[in-house]
């Protein structure tokens, strides 16, 4: 039996990953979760949640709870990394002040996605170095954002580390659902970087996770290209003349000014999330409640449970998912050959025990090469202000972001930047 650890397991979103244990014990055989996470009395309610739904399905795993990270990565076979520094109350600086300079404020995109690179890398690394201290073979799975960077900097400093985000399987489980085919028949020719991806191709598999399939995006498009382009937002004419499905999160770069103009009235998702955990702790604390409460499909984070248990088993050589294909982020290594080789990217990787291993790519059109190149070097930038600090760095990052660009701007916002996130920066 396997021994994971969640940092970041008084989020209220473990329920999620928890159910997903539970319904998939054939897959990933748990023997003992810890959640670990600065926030005792989250813990306290979201670990007894946890223990009602394995109960709840007769799971026999253990859960144990520690605000003590070296107690909680001791013996764990892979640690999973999903913790938030500043909690809502900084992503909601994040989603605010850069719409004072006509800049998208969102979690992981522009601006705010670097104050929240900032404030994240040097923790996560510090959690890593204690994970490889404490067993120099556990996996890390990242789905701390932003996923990208920070894998990226996982990488480098030469962690077992790959990261995850559930945007790939929420399109594997859309599709499926809208051709009426079981998910594991669907496999994603997805290429970008987190949160900033297309899918150029669908592929029907003849079986279930198989490897004999025919290409079906076009005929997708054609029956139900109007449902796909209103979760995205996005022009239906658009998607139609790509004949490829850019994600949600291009929003923010095809239709960036349309998005501020709808933010500078709208309240911040941060405020929203936050009433949200509010009423989810309050049923957390009600011990009849044994399963995850409908409430948390409001949150973004459906299937990730799922992603997790897949790309864990994977990782740990358990189940019939090693060796299976998944969407992952991970180390470039020649698969954009426009990119640096250590740069992260997110595409379908083969996994198992000897980790993620992209599968060769197709030429990438210069519509989406252009972006995913530029945003690249905005990311190298960025971690590079992660770990070094300074000033200067934070203004070459957003002189390279594609959403800033230009020097007034980039001075503005790293002021802001910097002003609004001095408690969580060692060098400021
Ligand atoms: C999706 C993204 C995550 C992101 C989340 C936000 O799941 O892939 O990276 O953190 O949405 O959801 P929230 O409910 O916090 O707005
Ligand atoms: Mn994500």
């Amino acid at each position: 039996p396997l021994k994971l650890a969640v940092v970041g397991g008084g989020s209220t979103y473990t329920p999620e990953l928890v159910d997903g244990f539970a319904r998939l014990r054939d897959t990933l055989p748990l023997g003992e979760l810890v959640l670990a996470d600065p926030a005792a009395d989250r813990l306290d309610l979201v670990g007894g949640l946890a223990r009602r739904i394995l109960a709840r399905q007769g799971h026999p795993a253990t859960v144990t709870t520690t605000t003590d990270i070296d107690a909680a990565v001791d013996g764990a076979d892979a640690v999973l990394l999903q913790l938030r520094v500043g909690g809502q109350a900084a992503r909601d600086r994040d989603e605010t002040w850069p719409l004072e300079c006509g800049c998208v404020g969102q979690e992981t995109t522009g601006a705010g996605g670097l104050a929240k690179a900032l404030r994240t890398v040097p923790v996560v690394l510090d959690i890593a170095e204690r994970v490889r201290r404490a067993n120099p073979d556990a996996w890390i799975v990242d789905f701390t954002n932003p996923v990208g960077i920070v894998t990226r900097a996982l990488q480098t400093a030469g962690h077992r580390a790959v990261g995850l985000c559930n945007v790939a399987i929420g399109f594997q489980r859309k599709f499926a659902g809208l051709l009426g085919v079981a998910p594991e028949r669907i496999r994603l020719d997805h290429v970008g970087l987190n949160h900033l991806t297309w899918e150029r191709g669908v592929t029907l598999l003849d079986t279930p996770g198989g490897e004999t399939g025919r290409e079906v995006l076009p005929e997708l498009l054609a029956a139900h290209g109007q449902a796909v382009a209103d979760d995205l937002e996005l022009p239906l004419a658009l998607v139609r003349r790509l004949g490829v499905v850019p994600s949600y999160y291009l929003r923010y770069f095809y239709g960036h000014d349309t998005v501020v103009e709808e933010l500078r009235v709208k309240g911040s998702r941060a405020a929203e999330v936050a009433a949200i955990e509010r009423q989810l702790l309050e049923m957390y604390a009600d011990p009849a409640l044994d399963e995850k409460p409908a409430l948390l499909a409001k949150r973004g984070g459906a299937y990730y449970s799922e992603a997790a248990v897949a790309l864990v088993a994977s990782l740990l050589g358990t189940g019939s998912a090693a060796g299976s294909v998944q969407v992952v982020n991970v180390r470039n290594g020649g698969t954009l050959p426009f990119l640096p080789d250590d740069a992260v990217v997110e595409v379908p990787a083969v996994v198992d025990a000897g980790g993620a291993r992209p599968l060769p790519q197709r030429p990438v059109e210069p519509l989406y090469a252009g972006l995913i190149a530029h945003v690249t070097a905005y990311e190298q930038l960025a971690l590079e202000a992660a770990l070094l600090g300074g000033r200067d760095r934070v203004y070459d990052a957003l002189l390279a972001h594609p959403l800033v660009g230009q020097l007034d701007l980039a001075e503005q916002l790293t002021d802001r930047l910097i002003a609004h996130n001095r408690a969580h920066l060692a060098w400021a």
